[in-house]
């Protein structure tokens, strides 16, 4: 590799997924490393293995299917953790163990280890780990708040150890562009052995400077950065990959680095790991927030029309906007969605383009205009219904107003039997899961209810996720309908389908942990 290419690390399944509630089923982190690996990264953090079976086997189902992509797995310096990372990460053709401790005062006071104990540990979990996998990275945790000498020191213990690459966290969001920089240059400049090595910046944005930490880190002779899609993480989220990828880019001239990213993937892994997460993008969020290409004022219109560059500093095109995007409306052909499908960047099977087809022309007779981002919609939140669901929707009406509390009938069908319940609420989407509760008693918490207008004007269709908890079971729900409540109503029965299956498996003896990780609806 280059001197001048910087190595994509993307931790969106590891640390991104550790973001309170952003848990993913096992198929969606399938679905996702499948993304990244064929949007050009680098390197993929695949998960913690030892944190639970779902996440072992997650990361041994990404490690047997990367094509291009390194698959790395995390693990505390135990000889336990690495042992089960390696166990995951070996069936990869290129692989890595991701070793960390904390080494800052604040973090070497809760094991209780003294300066050398804890270098005696870095040594010897460094070395084990590169006894099994040729590839490990080693990082010292909080780096950024490490006393200075005591950083130098066990940095050199890792490199003599084995570790390949040296990852310099800014765990808390800590530092800023100046000292991010200064701190990789000084450490390659003094630490003996660091031209040996990869150094690599893992950034959090608690002051909201992470992409500016990440790009300065390069400059002071990083060559790895960590990221996640849409900045996914705990708190405030960690360097978002979209963001640095583009600076490199559109800034070229004055950051001379490359990556082997195609940047036309960005915005379909963004609306993705989006709906997966149940994180929606912000809307002025850069590069792949829904206005970061709108250009709403009069004079930024005008100027538009005469010169895109006055105010268009990168192409919609180059993160995979389609410049040119005509709506779809009901007298649209099969052939017509199909072509869209794939310039929004769907490959479909036949029997998928006839489901799509259907709900498309469902939607279509209650819509004027079908814009991409409502057959993003129509993809992604799928019918949200199968046949074999025990609870089905089959009818239900909502009155609603000023004039008293909402009412909500919904008629239902629970093991073939058909069931109507009537209830009363505060709004029509509490009236309506009061009545679906009514059909169905359960216990089951609501754990997040989101909803999410995916396009323009009242018409627009909106996207709804549901989460629920019920005795340690999680499970997620997705619709999206031109009617809220309806939406609503359909992403609650979801998830109420998907907890049934997942409690059934929680009878024949499967850990309730191990079945809110897994897909098993
Ligand atoms: O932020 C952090 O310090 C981490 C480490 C595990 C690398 O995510
Ligand atoms: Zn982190």
């Amino acid at each position: 590799m280059s001197d001048n290419r910087v190595v994509i690390f993307d931790t969106t399944l590891r640390d991104g997924e550790q973001s309170p509630g952003a848990t993913m089923t096992h198929d969606e982190k399938l679905e996702i490393a499948e993304m990244l690996d064929d949007m050009g990264v680098d390197i993929i953090e695949a998960g913690f293995p030892i944190a639970s079976e779902g996440d072992f086997a997650a990361v041994s189902e990404i490690a047997k299917r990367s094509k291009n992509s390194r698959i790395c797995g995390l693990a505390r310096a135990n000889f336990a953790d690495i042992d089960r990372c390696w166990e995951a990460v070996k069936h990869a053709e290129k692989n890595r163990i991701h070793t960390f401790i904390g080494t800052s005062p604040l973090h070497r006071a809760i094991p209780n280890l003294t300066m050398d104990e804890m270098a005696d540990k870095i040594h010897e979990t460094v070395s084990h780990a590169r006894n099994l996998c040729e590839n490990v990275q080693w990082s010292p945790m909080d780096a950024t708040r490490t006393e200075w000498d005591y950083l130098c020191r066990v940095i050199e213990i890792a490199i003599k150890a084995g570790a390949t690459t040296i990852n310099i966290p800014d765990t808390v969001g800590y530092t800023a562009p100046m000292e991010s920089a200064d701190l990789i240059k000084k450490l390659i400049e003094t630490v003996p052995g660091a031209d040996d090595v990869i150094f690599a910046t893992h950034c959090h944005n608690d002051l909201g400077m992470a992409t500016a930490n990440s790009l300065a880190a390069v400059a002071g002779g990083a060559r790895q950065i960590e990221c996640t899609i849409n900045g996914l993480g705990e708190r405030a989220g960690n360097t978002a990959l979209e963001e640095v990828v583009m600076a490199l880019k559109v800034r070229n001239d004055i950051m001379p680095w490359s990556t082997g990213i195609d940047t036309t993937k960005l915005m379909n892994i963004s609306r993705r790991v989006a709906t997966v997460s149940g994180f929606p993008v912000q809307f002025n969020k850069a590069i792949v927030g829904k206005n970061a290409f709108a250009h709403e004022s009069g004079i930024h219109q005008d100027g538009m029309l005469k010169n895109k560059e006055t105010f268009e500093i990168m192409r919609p095109e180059d993160v995979g906007l389609s410049g040119t995007s005509l709506p779809l409306g009901k007298h649209s052909g099969r052939a017509a969605l199909r072509d869209k499908l794939e310039q929004l960047g769907f490959e479909v099977a036949d029997n998928q383009l006839k489901d799509i087809f259907v709900r498309f022309k469902e939607l279509a007779d209650r819509k004027k205009e079908v814009f991409d981002d409502d057959i993003v919609a129509l993809v992604r939140a799928g019918s949200g219904e199968d046949e074999a669901d025990r609870l089905q929707l089959v009818s239900m009406k909502v009155v609603c107003g000023t004039g008293g509390p909402a009412e909500s009938t919904v008629e239902m069908e629970v093991d073939g039997k058909d069931i109507t319940a009537t209830s009363e609420g505060d709004g029509p989407v509490d009236a309506t899961f009061k009545a679906i509760r009514q059909i169905h008693p359960n216990t089951a918490r609501l754990q997040l209810y989101q909803v999410h207008a995916v396009t323009e004007g009242t018409d627009a269709q909106a996207t709804v996720s549901v989460r629920l908890e019920e005795d340690g079971v999680i499970a997620t729900g997705q619709s999206a309908n031109t009617d809220t409540v309806v939406a609503s109503a359909k992403a609650y029965i979801h998830a109420l389908n998907r907890l049934l299956v997942r409690r059934d498996k929680v009878g024949e003896g499967v850990d309730a942990k191990e079945v809110s990780y897994k897909d098993l609806a």
